[in-house]
């Protein structure tokens, strides 16, 4: 697949197979990340893989729009050091998007699962504990990874029409 066909396919994936991908895989996916661009190149990403099942049942429960992490294989926690960036959340939805493309690319599913939120730290409180994760570090997502168990259809998306609102 070329990258505008990986863009183009690709699907939020909350239904995984039983079978687990082998962990180079999931650090290829990690790996992929690293080449985000960042402000000031500041990469201030750093990674968690979760396998045991016990924490990815506990993560499920951070809120209830996590709930499909149970059944992942895997959950990588996307985490940012705050003081390396002063962008570190847009650096961080490159380095996650970057990191749901090469997944898609290899076969893989996933999903983003929300815990960071600009209102409260409840949520990233709770990974915290679970996790044990320094105070340093914001937690941004839980990502649920594994094979895909379903196949979604195609994405409706804004017409070029509709999304370039001027051209001067
Ligand atoms: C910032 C962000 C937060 C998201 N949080 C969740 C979440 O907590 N739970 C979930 O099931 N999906 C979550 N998603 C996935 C979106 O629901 C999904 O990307 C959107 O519906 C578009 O579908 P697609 O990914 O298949 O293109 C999140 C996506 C983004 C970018």
């Amino acid at each position: 697949m070329d990258i505008f066909d990986v863009i183009k396919t690709r699907r939020s994936i909350r239904k995984f197979k039983k079978e687990v991908p082998p962990e180079e895989v999931i650090k290829r996916c990690i790996e992929t990340a690293l080449y985000a661009p960042s402000a000031k190149n500041s990469q201030p990403w750093y990674f968690i893989i979760v396998k045991d099942k016990g924490k990815i049942k506990e993560l499920s429960k951070a809120q209830p729009f996590t709930k499909f992490l149970e059944g992942a294989p895997y959950v990588i926690v996307a985490l940012a050091d705050e003081k390396k960036s002063n962008h570190w959340l847009e650096d961080m939805g490159c380095a996650i998007m970057a990191l749901l493309l090469e997944a898609h690319s290899l076969g893989l599913g996933a999903c983003w699962g929300a815990i960071y939120h600009p209102e409260n730290r409840e949520r990233e409180n709770y990974v915290r504990e679970v996790l044990d994760i320094p105070e340093n570090l914001r937690i941004i997502a839980c990502i649920g990874i594994g094979y895909p168990d379903e196949i979604p259809s195609p994405k409706k998306v804004k017409s070029l029409d509709e999304a370039i609102i001027k051209i001067v």
